[in-house]
């Protein structure tokens, strides 16, 4: 969560604009407020912060109010410590102005630092965690110590997974610490440097990177000094790290909505040919990767909100393919199966983005116990790709709405390829999957959102919508329900068909809204069972299925596919929760609270 964009220049840059256009990019991280500091080429130091998406910010009045300058500092925030106001926005400064620190996570040891602080004097103007780091290095450099210095002495004394970067307005010298939360240097021409919590926040200016790994520090030295490389340091010793320079191949997808309203309904349409690109993998590392799964001794795949439900619906898929007893298990709660963690133990872990904090804690369990990890992640280069022992790319492009869509169903594609793999069938999976994104592009078209359209109309009013399935659409259900949920705001609940009657039968009512998952599989036969009972109370019953029945009093129709239904039965729940946001008034893209990327507990 939250973003961080800095740039160091020389000569006649427009920092403010460069940081503002980066920025933009990684709204997605947070979006309750933003603000950039700039120092211009005679000194003067302007700060700007807004409450709101900086998606909105006005490059000509940002200009205007900040002028143009070659340093620049910038933020954009998912609020932890201290509420939404342009107070708590960041840069924060010390007592004394100069400083100006921008900070991605959580200080867990807030409280403690803070105090001692406060006893000696600084003003705190803030509500925020991050504004203890600026009062540290003021002290710190009270006492003769370089920025490099003090911001290294303040980031070992931090707990909780974070990454800062201290700007001194001074002598627009610059420090960036990663403890944990990711931050990327960019190396453009002429001596152009980035800083970023994501690749994206620079890659439209360069693809050459340098990261920063975790528990170590970047130093950037002011605009005017000749040389104008970065040098890298462990924060613990402050001994000098050697780093390499890595050209970025990816493109991070198109980041423009291409002519659609929304980056949700453009991400669920290209849904046509994620479901393929998400295959489009070497055999050989498919093939490596089933032959893990297959010797492991113990398979946990792990991952957070509807990755972890991908995870859920992974476990069924590796039982009917494969015959393979994997575990699922949601991240932040991973840490209770460490008793059953050994070195023989194979871990997959499944992200878009690769930096939920929630899974890369429960990938540092696994690692301690001697596990290997394997991820299937989205964003090349991101902190769950670099830790894992091995990685698969989704190659879904950027997936920029909150919600998830073309990224799941590109998980839940290559989790049924490994199962297939795992099976010794790697060409019956390819076959099915590749029919099945045929099906996918088909579906896909203006007749059928035109008939969700309706349903969603129907539907705006209810309080609840309940969505069963069973078997591997059970996990579907749920991630139904979140779909429903952080896009509508309405209530919705998923579970499987057999539970209904041990409780959430109660809740059904006349009229009451019920998504029943029903594929062509084992289950077909008690799922409807499950419909026809909300139905004898009166319950409204919104089947996803191949075929209509008489239990259906809405049919949205899917393609017969095999072990693929969870990919073919999420989809029209993804459209359906895209028209309710529209229909109620919410911005489907940005949903209150919630951020893309979850880097805090
Ligand atoms: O980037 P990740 O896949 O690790 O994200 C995990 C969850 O935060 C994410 O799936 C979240 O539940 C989405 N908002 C769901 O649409």
């Amino acid at each position: 969560m939250c973003g961080i964009v800095v740039y160091s220049g020389r000569g006649r840059d427009d920092a403010p604009a460069l940081v503002l256009e980066g920025l933009k990019k990684l709204e997605y991280r947070g979006y309750d407020s933003w603000g950039i500091t700039s120092v211009d080429r005679k000194g003067r130091v302007s700060t700007l912060k807004r409450v709101g998406k900086i998606g909105g910010a006005d490059p000509r009045s940002v200009r205007k109010l900040l002028g143009s300058g070659s340093v620049a500092v910038g933020h954009t925030r998912w609020a932890t410590h201290g509420g939404i106001s342009e107070r708590n926005a960041h840069p924060q400064f010390d007592c004394a102005g100069r400083i100006a620190v921008v900070h991605n996570g959580i200080i867990e040891n807030y409280q403690e630092l803070k105090a001692p602080l406060v006893a000696r004097g600084h003003r705190f103007t803030s509500e925020t965690d991050t504004e203890l780091i600026t009062h540290y290095i003021e002290e710190y450099m009270g006492k003769g110590l370089s920025l490099q210095e003090a911001a290294r002495l303040v980031a070992r004394r931090l707990k909780g997974r974070s990454a800062f970067v201290a700007v001194d307005t001074r002598s627009c010298r610059i420090a960036a610490a990663r403890l944990g939360a990711p931050l990327i240097v960019g190396v453009g021409d002429k001596g152009r440097l980035f800083i970023s919590s994501d690749v994206s926040g620079f890659l439209d200016h360069t693809k050459r990177v340098m990261y920063i790994d975790d528990n170590e520090m970047a130093a950037l030295s002011g605009s005017g000094d000749r040389s104008r490389m970065p040098s890298f340091f462990e924060i613990g010793s402050g001994k000098r790290v050697r780093k390499r320079i890595i050209t970025v191949g990816w493109k991070g997808g198109t980041e423009s909505k291409s002519g659609y309203e929304h980056f949700l309904i453009k991400e669920i349409m290209e849904q046509k040919r994620t479901i393929a690109q998400a295959i489009n993998q070497d055999d050989w590392r498919i093939r490596q990767a089933a032959g893990r799964i297959r010797n492991a001794f113990g398979v946990f795949i792990v991952g957070a909100g509807t990755a972890g439900r991908v995870c859920a619906a992974g476990e069924y898929l590796f039982s009917d393919i494969a015959r393979k007893h994997v575990n699922s298990a949601v991240a932040s709660e991973f840490a209770s199966y460490r008793h059953y963690l050994t070195r023989k133990t194979l871990m997959i872990a499944v992200s878009q983005s690769g930096e939920t904090v929630d899974l890369l804690d429960a990938i540092d369990v696994a690692k301690s116990k001697g596990a290997r990890v394997l991820s299937l992640v989205n964003v090349f280069g991101s902190t769950l790709m670099r830790a894992s022992d091995d990685y698969l790319m989704l190659n879904a492009g950027a997936e920029k709405a909150v919600a998830s869509t073309k990224a799941t169903t590109a998980q839940l594609s290559l989790l049924t390829l490994l199962a297939y793999a795992t099976a010794g069938r790697l060409k019956d999976g390819k076959r099915l999957l590749l029919d099945t994104a045929a099906q996918v592009n088909d579906m896909l078209n203006p007749r059928y959102e035109d008939r969700i359209k309706r349903l969603a109309r129907k539907l705006k009013g209810q309080k609840d919508i309940f969505v069963i399935g069973r078997g591997v659409n059970y996990p579907m259900a749920e991630e139904a329900a979140i779909k429903l949920q952080e896009t509508s705001y309405i209530h919705a609940h998923g579970f499987a068909g057999g539970e209904l009657k041990h409780g959430p039968l109660a809740l059904v009512r006349k009229g009451s809204a019920c998504i029943v998952m029903a594929a062509n599989d084992d289950s077909k036969r008690e799922i409807m069972g499950n419909a026809m009972e909300v139905r004898a109370r009166g319950g409204y019953v919104i089947g996803v299925a191949p075929e209509n029945s008489d239990v259906f009093d809405y049919w949205l129709k899917v393609p017969d596919a095999g072990s693929a239904s969870p990919i073919v039965n999420i989809i029209p729940v993804q459209i359906l929760a895209y028209h309710l946001a529209l229909l109620r008034g919410i911005n489907p893209d940005y949903p209150r609270n919630l951020a893309k990327s979850v880097t805090v507990k």
